[in-house]
């Protein structure tokens, strides 16, 4: 059945306090609207549009990627306004779905629930039902329990406020309907508004009827006005992640101290310590264990590796049975082979460890590549940069750097060559060899120490 969906995003978002526009605020780190236009672009629709105003370029610019139209509404004159601009857009035939930019959490399974009734007929809304209705349009019913039409908090009687089923702003309308009933559309309420919820009195009356569908949860419905409700739908989100990992056979050590900003895919027994965060596409393999207060982003992590607490891994490789921090930051261009160490106060970029090489600790290592069983010494330095241009340092199989060495590059060491500690190197050493570039000691006896004048 051909499908349009409208997603409603003018308004201004006055209670975040905010110089962002609301939809732009992210959620699980990707902003409000993205949500909703990732759960509407799944349906596969025939056409996607999304009334913008406040904000329109900001909000455009931001999401110019998801290939949506973008329908502008220049005064929030209320939401069957904003649903009549999207009307040229609208097929004549099939169903539309109406989206709120500020409803992130709504299901997909709910979407195509919806979506299948209207398809046979009536106009189908989501409704919620809340302990707490204040604010929200209240759902009518007559005497045979059928939906009649919804009246705003604003203009409903007391006894109608009384009601605690309300309108999520959810609608999937057929468009045989909608042209028309958008066309008979009036500003004569509390709010001077046209109201996209006067055409379920419409429906109603016509005969044509309207299907209610009752969500199971209130978070999926709920809107985001305030940075409170923000951080409540954040949690939310979360949990549900949270829930199908643990489901999945992750371990996490404790389920409100774990976010997921992306997708996270894992083998079988990951272990997870509390804080720790994931964005963007992180990949586990099985019986990885990741410490406490970790933020791994854009990562592959092979099986058995092992991140110790506190450890920031951004757009990096590590290979499987890896032991990397604690206290590690590995930038991206790090690629880590089968059985290699990154230990505490090590910062790498673009570097390639060989299998079973080890930087132990407090090192740079940027721009290198290095062998297998290579040993850095603690406080190595990769000298990659001259204030202007970035240089290479290469390390052969073997090699064992002494402590406190600066490797200038663009420099070469070779194979099993051992690099004497506190060196400064600024040429080549050759395979198997040792170098030693530092000031000789000199020792003088009985030295006596200056001492003060009283
Ligand atoms: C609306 C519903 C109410 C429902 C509630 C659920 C109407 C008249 N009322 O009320 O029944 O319980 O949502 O949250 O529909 N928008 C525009 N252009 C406009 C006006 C609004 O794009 O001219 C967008 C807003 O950006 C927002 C959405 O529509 O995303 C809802 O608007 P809002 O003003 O928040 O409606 P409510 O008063 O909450
Ligand atoms: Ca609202």
């Amino acid at each position: 059945m051909a499908l349009d969906i409208v997603i409603l995003a003018a308004g201004q978002g006055t209670r975040m306090v905010s110089d962002l526009p609301k939809v732009l605020h992210t959620l699980a780190g990707k902003p409000l609207l993205g949500h909703v236009i990732d759960a509407a672009a799944a349906l596969s629709p025939r056409s996607l549009s999304v009334v913008i105003g406040h904000g329109a370029e900001r909000v455009r610019e931001s999401m110019v990627a998801s290939g949506a139209n973008w329908v502008m509404q220049d005064r929030q004159l209320g939401t069957g306004h904003a649903v009549q601009q999207a009307l040229p857009a609208l097929g004549r035939d099939g169903v539309t779905l109406i989206l709120y930019g500020d409803v992130p959490l709504v299901r997909e399974s709910t979407l195509r629930e919806l979506v299948a009734m209207a398809g046979q007929g009536p106009l189908a809304l989501l409704t919620v039902e809340l302990a707490d209705p204040t604010g929200y349009g209240r759902v009518l019913r007559n005497q045979s329990g059928r939906v009649a039409a919804i009246v705003e908090h604003k203009d409903a009687t007391p006894e109608q406020r009384e009601l605690r089923e309300v309108n999520s702003g959810i609608m999937a309308v057929p468009n045989a309907h909608l042209h028309a009933w958008l066309a008979r559309l009036e500003n004569s309420n509390a709010q001077r508004e046209y109201y996209l919820t006067d055409i379920i009195a419409m429906a109603a009356q016509s005969g044509v009827g309207v299907e209610p569908l009752q969500a199971a949860d209130e978070h999926e419905v709920a809107g985001v006005n305030n940075r409170e409700q923000l951080a409540t739908l954040e949690r939310a989100y979360q949990q549900r992640r949270a829930r199908e990992l643990l489901l999945a056979g992750v371990t996490l050590r404790d389920p409100a101290r774990f976010d997921l900003r992306g997708r996270l895919r894992h083998g079988r027994d990951v272990s997870i310590d509390i804080n720790v965060i994931i964005e963007g596409e992180v990949e586990l393999g099985s019986g990885v264990s990741i410490g406490a207060n970790c933020v791994l982003r854009n990562a592959r992590v092979g099986e058995g590796a092992s991140i110790q607490p506190n450890s920031v891994i951004e757009d990096s490789d590590i290979g499987p049975g890896c032991s990397v921090g604690p206290f590690a930051r590995l930038r991206p261009g790090t690629r880590m082979a089968e059985g290699a160490k990154i230990g505490n106060f090590v910062e790498t970029k673009k570097a390639t460890i060989g299998a079973r090489s080890k930087i132990s600790h407090l090192s740079y290592v940027g721009d290198a590549l290095l062998g297998e069983d290579v040993n850095v010494g603690a406080g190595t330095i990769t000298c990659n940069y001259d204030g202007v241009n970035k240089f290479q340092t290469t390390i052969g199989d073997g090699a064992f750097i002494g402590s406190n060495t600066a490797l200038v590059a663009p420099v070469e060491v070779g194979r099993n060559a051992t690099v004497g500690a506190g060196s400064v190197l600024t040429s080549a050493v050759p395979d198997e060899a040792l170098a030693v570039a530092r000031g000789k000691q000199r020792n003088v006896e009985g030295w006596k120490r200056p001492k003060k004048k009283s």
